[in-house]
């Protein structure tokens, strides 16, 4: 199979069609961006990083019977998927209190949630990905109730099983976030899974082992990356 021309280029991948017209190849960058693209820079190899990582996480969820976009990884930096059609929404799983539902609601960072909390954005970079609920979903035809629904249930097995999986290396997975897309087999997973997308606090030290280091300026971003790979590499 051959790489063909640039589809689109996101913040922090690049998509090139190839020569099936059924599979994508996903490129990884190192660029990283925060609060809507307002704050921009450079993590060293996060693109490496995050190709490895998400190829470990989706191969777990396959194996546990979570379909995904995910066929293979080619090198250091790519993923062969298959063509999906992304739904322009994200689904936000909370586990523990931090990041936005914190400033919204009062929650202090680190509360643990009674239950998990999901939520949607409409996934929109004018309008800063606004929260939505089903009600707009379904008013602004981006799903039907039973994509909702499928969305929903697969959100959280996918939470049952990385929170078990997290747990056992010593990370608390926090929060993170989730795109689903059609392919021609059905609802899949789409997107990435990695410390741009979820929150990872070491269970012993609540030390934070992801994005908000880049976000909040806390130094040693690349160093978090690395552990949270390194661990997932450990049996
Ligand atoms: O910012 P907020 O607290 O709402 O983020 C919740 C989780 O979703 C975090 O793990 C964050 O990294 C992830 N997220 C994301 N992309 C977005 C918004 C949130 O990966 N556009």
């Amino acid at each position: 199979m051959e790489k063909l021309g640039m589809l689109y280029e996101g913040k922090a991948k690049k998509v090139f069609r190839t020569s099936d017209e059924d599979f994508y190849i996903i490129e990884y960058k190192d660029d990283a961006t925060a609060f809507n693209g307002i704050k921009k820079g450079t993590i060293q190899n996060k693109g490496v990083l995050n190709n490895e990582i998400s190829t470990i996480l989706f191969e777990l969820l396959e194996k546990e019977g979570v379909p995904t976009h995910f066929v293979k990884k080619l090198n250091d930096r790519e993923m062969l998927i298959k063509k999906v059609e992304i739904y322009p929404i994200e689904v936000l799983i909370r586990n523990y209190a931090a990041g936005s539902i914190s400033k919204r609601l009062g929650i202090e960072e680190g509360t643990k949630l009674k239950s998990t909390v999901l939520e949607f954005c409409y996934k929109n970079d004018e309008l800063g990905d606004p929260f939505i609920n089903e009600y707009h979903i379904e008013a602004m035809e981006l799903a039907t109730k039973d994509e909702v629904e499928t969305i929903k249930n697969y959100s959280f097995k996918i939470n049952d099983i990385l929170s078990k999986y997290f747990i056992s290396k010593n990370i608390i997975l926090v929060d993170f976030k989730l795109e689903f897309g059609k392919s021609k087999d059905g609802i899949v997973l789409a997107d990435e899974i990695s410390p741009d997308t979820c929150r990872f606090w070491d269970s012993v030290t609540m030390e934070k082992l992801d994005k908000d280091r880049f976000r909040r300026d806390l130094g040693n971003v690349e160093g978090a990356y690395v552990e949270v790979l390194n661990r997932l590499e450990k049996q």
